[in-house]
């Protein structure tokens, strides 16, 4: 097993993001809080719980069709009729994850892909350092062959400077005949704004060169009770996930959110095919944050009773839409997979 050190960002300059998005999003008509936000050491912990209640089917669902499929996706993706190469020689994959997090479902393909070739590098990219080590730690324990490579960034701004066109690597690549296979599972996409999606899946191909492949995995309209369990277990986890941004803002920005005068609440908004994550105000209120900026004064945002600051989207899809999405951006579908209830799906797109 080979290890490569684990970059950090200093505390000074998340901090600065930190505050920056804050004064934006709790500045604004409509309250705001951006979703990178849920991801400190806590909420990565919180979320790694909420993928295991039982109400939330996204993870063991998506899992279930890794569990199933994992070897032809990844034979797939390896096969002969990539860009650049001789019929009939398969290429050598590189697996890139965006929001690896704890990279438990990424196991299975990374097992198929050590199968299939003998050894892999991995490539997790994640905004939670502490998450990326853990991933790091338990696959190396767990699956020989595998090379961890993670990197601490946030993908969706960073992708391309990161992959895109250098000479060196491209260089590299081409000798080792690697071939990229970018995986966004977890229906991570649909945290983001249709616009947003549509932009991130082209930057992401913008990183890759023709031949590379991205594996996304997006959830799929459905009941809404289904849908809205999923958002609101019984056992509070994801009220626990949604509130700890509160926390955070009172650990890292020394504001004074009081916890329990904020609700979790989960909304289907069936107009635009979404979750919506809000934390509400039960009371009229005045929050202040001392640490936005240490030379000013405090930063001071007043809540009327029931005034929601809203956290995250989780968009869902109908069959062909996520693939349509892939395509806009430049990927030719290759396959796509769901489970037997239609709940989940997963596609395989090559870059042209
Ligand atoms: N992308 C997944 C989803 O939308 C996971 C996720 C992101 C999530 N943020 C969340 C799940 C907040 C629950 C709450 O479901």
């Amino acid at each position: 097993m080979t290890t490569i050190a684990l970059p950090i960002t200093s505390a000074g300059i998340i901090q600065d993001r930190v505050a920056a998005a804050v004064r934006e999003g709790l500045g604004a008509k409509r309250k705001l809080l951006p979703p990178w936000l849920f991801y400190d050491a806590a909420g990565s912990r919180l979320f790694d719980e909420i993928t295991e209640r039982p109400e939330y089917y996204l993870t063991r669902t998506e899992r279930g069709i890794f569990a199933a499929h994992a070897q032809r996706m990844i034979a797939l993706a390896a096969g002969p009729n990539g860009v650049g190469l001789e019929e009939n020689e398969p290429a050598r994959l590189r697996i890139v994850e965006l929001g690896a997090g704890s990279a438990d479902k990424t196991r299975l393909l990374l097992a198929a892909a050590v199968a299939l070739q003998g050894s892999v590098v991995y490539e997790p990219l994640d905004v939670s350092a502490s998450a990326l080590e853990a991933a790091q730690e338990r696959i190396e324990r767990e699956i020989d062959g595998v090379t961890v490579a993670p990197r601490v960034m946030d993908y969706s701004h960073e992708f391309e400077a990161e992959f895109g066109p250098r000479p060196e690597v491209d260089l590299e690549l081409a000798e080792t005949r690697e071939r990229r296979l970018v995986l966004f599972i977890g229906s991570s996409i649909g945290n983001f704004e249709p616009w947003e999606a549509a932009e991130l899946l082209r930057m992401v191909r913008r990183g890759l060169q023709p031949g590379d492949l991205l594996l996304m995995g997006a959830d799929r309209v459905k009941d809404e009770a289904t849908l809205l369990a999923a958002y609101d277990d019984f056992a509070g986890v994801t009220a626990a996930f949604n509130l700890n941004v509160l926390a955070r803002l009172n650990r890292e920005l020394g504001a004074d959110f009081d916890l329990e005068s904020f609700a979790h609440r989960a909304i289907w908004n069936g107009d635009a095919s979404r979750i919506e994550m809000h934390l509400e105000s039960r009371v009229a209120q005045t929050v202040r944050l001392s640490g936005m900026d240490i030379d000013g004064p405090d930063f001071e945002v007043d809540f009327a009773a029931g005034e929601t600051i809203h956290t995250e989207n989780s968009y869902k899809y109908r069959p062909g839409q996520a693939e349509a999405m892939m395509a806009a951006a430049g990927f030719a579908p290759v396959e796509s997979w769901t489970d037997a209830q239609g709940w989940f799906g997963v596609c395989l797109g090559r870059a042209e």
